[in-house]
């Protein structure tokens, strides 16, 4: 298929850009490198250097038969802070890609949601039926866009799918995590066991967890783009389905702590802090749906083999 992918120079884009090339995909890569890398896009994918409010002489051009749609502001904090990024960038871009895919005659979509549409929850593993209460403007923002999306397929006959990833960790295709501005818990403990940053600091022990830490459910980008190339085909024409995307058990921060120790054999000094406001004590997905409708396993569920894989990459950088 002759695919356009939105955000390919990230770090979830790119992995997912290295498998659609691999599965026989055409692909063109639509980033603005705001937060990606232009190393990052693979051989094979030809970048277009542009935002998603100009995408649109960009799909006239490829005339792609479908669209994975990465490009996000995707910081919590920052979503707080400054709003307008994210109405602008997250929903404002969106809309623009949207009418642009419209007027390009391109009705297929996998969009990049997440477990921020959610909230805190009611009930453990969360379900794709679950109220959606976002707890923040980042989850607001691409709720509003599966929003979008449900009234484009009633409207105009788009077949899409919404993945909403939980925490996605490791590394593949020579590809990973490495943000300006890290805030994510793997990236930021493998700093410390590589000397680069001096401790992690944990983000409350006071939870009514079994340890006191939050839990999280992890899936490796590699199973995360599996999800894509099933996600791709599968919704018919007027059709929106969403689908959650974990590895179905959670793991503590604390056992996070563990694992990075014991995979890289470096001490990791922690400091105990305050909760982070806005942290759920426990998230954790059921990914029955996906399994059931496309037949998608997690495969590398271990924590190790995620933090592994992770460490692997920065060890490489
Ligand atoms: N944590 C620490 N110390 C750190 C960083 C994180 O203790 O330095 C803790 C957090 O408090 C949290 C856990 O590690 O309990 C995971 O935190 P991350 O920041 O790695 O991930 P989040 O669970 O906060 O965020 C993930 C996605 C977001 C998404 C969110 C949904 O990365 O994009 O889930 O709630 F919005």
């Amino acid at each position: 298929m002759r695919v356009l992918v939105t955000g390919g120079a990230g770090y979830i884009g790119s992995v997912v850009t290295a498998a659609l090339l691999e599965g026989g995909h055409e692909v063109t890569v639509l980033d603005d490198l705001s937060t990606g890398h232009e190393d990052a896009v693979p051989e094979g994918a030809t970048l277009v250097r542009a935002s998603l409010h100009d995408s649109a002489p960009v799909l006239a051009d490829v005339r792609p038969e479908a669209v994975l749609h990465f490009a996000a502001k995707s910081l919590v904090g920052q979503s707080q802070e400054s709003p307008e990024l994210y109405w602008e960038n997250n929903v404002g871009g969106s809309l623009a890609l949207l009418e642009a895919m419209r007027a390009a005659g391109c009705r297929r979509i996998v969009f990049s949601s997440t477990a921020a549409t959610y909230g805190e929850p009611e009930e453990v593993p969360i379900l794709e039926t679950a109220p959606t209460r976002p707890t923040n403007t980042y989850g607001a923002s691409k709720l509003a866009v599966d929003a979008m999306l449900t009234s484009y397929a009633v409207a105009y006959d788009f077949a899409a799918v919404s993945l909403r990833y939980f925490n996605v960790g490791g590394a593949a295709y020579g590809r990973g995590e490495r943000h300006a501005t890290e805030t994510h818990l793997i990236p930021i403990a493998l700093q410390v066991a590589a000397g680069t940053r001096e401790a992690l600091t944990v983000y409350g022990q006071d939870y009514p967890t079994p340890d006191g830490t939050c839990i999280r459910d992890y899936v490796h980008v590699t199973d995360l783009a599996a999800a894509h190339l099933l996600a791709l085909p599968a919704p018919a024409p007027g059709e929106h389905r969403i689908y959650n995307l974990g590895s179905g058990s959670g793991f503590s921060v604390q056992e996070m702590v563990d694992a990075v120790r014991t995979v890289t054999g470096h001490p990791l000094p922690v400091v105990m802090g305050p909760r982070r406001a806005g942290d759920p004590a426990r998230l954790v997905a059921s990914s029955e749906r996906i399994h059931a409708d496309l037949g998608w396993t997690p495969v590398h569920t271990a924590l190790t083999a995620i933090v592994a894989d992770a460490w692997e990459f920065a060890q490489r950088r």
